[in-house]
C-alpha cells in the first residue's frame, strides 16, 4: 500500500518505519527541513533503541523515503497519517493548530479517494474538525475518510510497541473504511477493535489517564508506607497479583512525567469541563503528582540542612530510561528547585546530555556516575537506567565527600546498600 506520515516524531517516524518494514512503500513528511534532511543522512532526530537501524535497512530498500513537501506525500499516497504535535496550551487545552494545518494542505492536495487517519493524539470531536476543513477546502469533488488509530508506544520500547501492541484500535465512519486499515495491520497479528472516532478518540485519553491514575494511586500509597512501616514495593507486588489490578504501572517513585501522561490527563480534565462535567479524580491525580518532587527536595534539604554549599550528584536526566527526552522531566523540577535553595549540580546521564544542556545550562555535566559523585555531598537517582542498578558501589563511595543517596526509582535494595554503609533514602520503604 501506498502511505504518507505526516510529522517524524516518535509516532510518525516509527509507524513510518514498521510500515515501511511490514512491505509497505513510505514517505515521511515534516516541514522542518532540518530533520527531514538528517534523516536523508541517516541521522535520527530523535533517540530511540533500534530506529536507526530499521530506517536505514528500509531506506536501503526502496520502501522508505522523507521528503518536506506535503503535496508528494499526499499525492501519492492511498492512507495517510497525521502524527504532528498536539502540544498543551496554557490552560490544559490541547493546542490542535499542527493538525488544521496539515488537514488543510490535505484538502489542497486530494487527487483521488484517500484515507485520512489521526494519529496524533487528539480530543475526542477532533475527526470532525479534520473532516470538516478537508471538505471546505478541497479543489475538487474527490471523496475521503477520516479515522482516528490512536498509538500506545512508548518512548524507548517504540518499535516493539508498534509490532506488538496489546491492541490496535480503529475508529472509522463504516466497516468498510475500516476495512482498509485492518488490512495494513493485518501482517502484525494483534488484536483489533473497531469502533466509531469518537470512541477511538475517547480510548486513547482514557488509557492515558487511567495510567497516570494508578501511578498517583500508588505514590499516596507510598507516602502512606513511608508513615506506617509498610513497604510500597511489596505493596505493589501484593496488589498486582491480583489479575484485575495487574503488576504494572505500580512503580512508585518521583512520578509521570514526559510528552503524554501529563498533557493528556490534563486535557482530558479540559475536554470534561467543556462538556460540563468536573473530573475531580484526575485533578487529584495531577495534584498528586505535582507534590512529588518538592516533597523528596524537602527532605533531601532536611537532611543535608543548609542546601547551600552543598554539592549533589544527579543520576538520570531523561524523563525515563532509554530515552533522551527531557518533555516535563522530574529531572528539570528537581535541580531547579535544588540550585534555587543554593546547591551545586552536577549531573550525567547516558543519553540525555546534550538536550539537557539546552534547559539547564549552569549545572556541572559529568562524563559518567562517579565522575557525577566525586566530592558531592550526597547522590540522587532520578531516573532508572539499568546502567545505575549496576554500579560498581564502592566505588562510588570512595569518591564521594559523604555516602548518602536519596533515589527517586527504588533501584537499590535498602538492607544491601545500607550494608555496604551508605546512608539510604528512597520512596515508600522505611
Ligand atoms: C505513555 C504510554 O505508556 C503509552 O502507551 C502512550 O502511547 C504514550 O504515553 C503516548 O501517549 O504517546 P511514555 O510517555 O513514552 O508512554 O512513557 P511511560 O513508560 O508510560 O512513562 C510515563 C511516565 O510515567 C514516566 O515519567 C515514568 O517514569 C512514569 N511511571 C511509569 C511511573 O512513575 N511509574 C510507573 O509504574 C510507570
Amino acid at each position: 500500500m501506498n502511505v504518507c506520515v505526516i510529522g517524524v516524531g516518535y509516532v510518525g517516524l516509527v509507524t513510518g518505519a514498521v510500515f515501511a518494514d511490514l512491505g509497505n512503500e513510505v514517505i515521511c513528511v515534516d516541514k522542518v527541513e532540518e530533520k527531514i534532511n538528517m534523516l536523508k543522512r541517516g541521522e535520527m532526530p530523535i533517540y530511540e533503541p533500534g530506529l536507526e537501524e530499521l530506517v536505514a535497512r528500509n531506506v536501503k530498500e526502496g520502501r522508505l523515503s522523507f521528503t518536506t513537501n506535503i503535496g508528494e506525500g499526499v499525492r501519492r499516497s492511498e492512507v495517510i497519517f497525521i502524527a504532528v504535535g498536539t502540544p498543551p496550551r496554557e490552560n490544559g487545552e490541547t493546542d490542535l493548530s499542527h493538525v488544521e494545518a496539515v488537514a488543510l494542505e490535505i484538502a489542497h492536495h486530494l487527487n483521488h479517494y484517500k484515507i485520512i487517519v489521526n494519529k496524533s493524539t487528539v480530543p475526542v470531536g477532533t475527526g470532525d474538525l479534520v473532516r470538516n476543513i478537508i471538505e471546505k477546502n478541497k479543489n475538487n469533488d474527490v471523496e475521503f475518510d477520516v479515522v482516528s488509530n490512536p498509538e500506545f508506544l512508548r518512548e524507548g520500547s517504540a518499535i516493539a510497541d508498534t509490532l506488538k501492541p496489546d491492541r490496535i484500535v480503529i475508529g472509522a465512519p463504516t466497516q468498510n473504511v475500516a476495512m482498509t486499515l485492518l488490512e495494513l495491520y493485518a501482517p502484525i497479528e494483534r488484536p483489533m477493535l473497531i469502533t466509531n472516532v469518537e470512541s477511538a478518540e475517547m480510548i486513547k485519553y482514557a488509557s492515558n489517564a487511567f495510567l497516570s491514575t494508578k501511578i498517583s494511586f500508588i505514590n499516596m500509597i507510598a507516602d502512606l508506607c513511608e508513615k506506617t512501616g509498610a513497604d510500597v514495593t511489596m505493596v505493589a507486588k501484593g496488589m498486582g497479583y491480583d489479575q484485575r489490578i495487574g503488576m504494572h504501572f505500580l512503580q512508585a517513585g518521583l512520578g509521570f512525567g514526559g510528552s503524554c501522561f501529563p498533557k493528556d490527563t490534563l486535557s482530558l480534565i479540559h475536554t470534561a469541563r467543556k462538556y460540563g462535567e468536573e473530573f475531580r479524580l484526575l485533578e487529584e491525580v495531577i495534584k498528586i503528582n505535582q507534590q512529588r518532587v518538592p516533597r523528596f527536595v524537602e527532605r533531601i534539604a532536611q537532611r543535608l540542612n543548609p542546601l547551600n554549599n552543598k554539592t549533589i550528584a544527579v543520576l538520570g536526566l531523561a524523563f525515563k530510561p532509554d530515552t533522551d527526552d527531557l518533555r516535563d522531566a522530574k529531572s528539570v523540577e528537581l535541580i531547579t528547585l535544588l540550585r534555587e535553595r543554593g546547591a551545586t549540580i552536577k549531573a550525567y546521564d547516558p543519553v540525555a546530555i546534550n538536550n539537557a544542556r539546552k534547559i539547564l545550562p549552569d549545572i556541572i555535566y559529568c562524563k559518567n556516575s562517579y565522575d557525577a559523585a566525586e566530592g558531592a555531598d550526597a547522590l540522587v537517582i532520578v531516573t532508572e537506567w539499568n546502567e545505575f542498578k549496576l554500579l560498581n558501589l564502592e566505588r562510588l563511595k570512595s569518591v564521594m565527600q559523604q555516602p548518602i543517596i536519596f533515589d527517586g526509582r527504588n533501584i537499590y535494595d535498602p538492607k544491601r546498600i545500607r550494608k555496604m554503609g551508605f546512608e539510604y533514602y528512597s520512596i515508600g520503604r522505611k
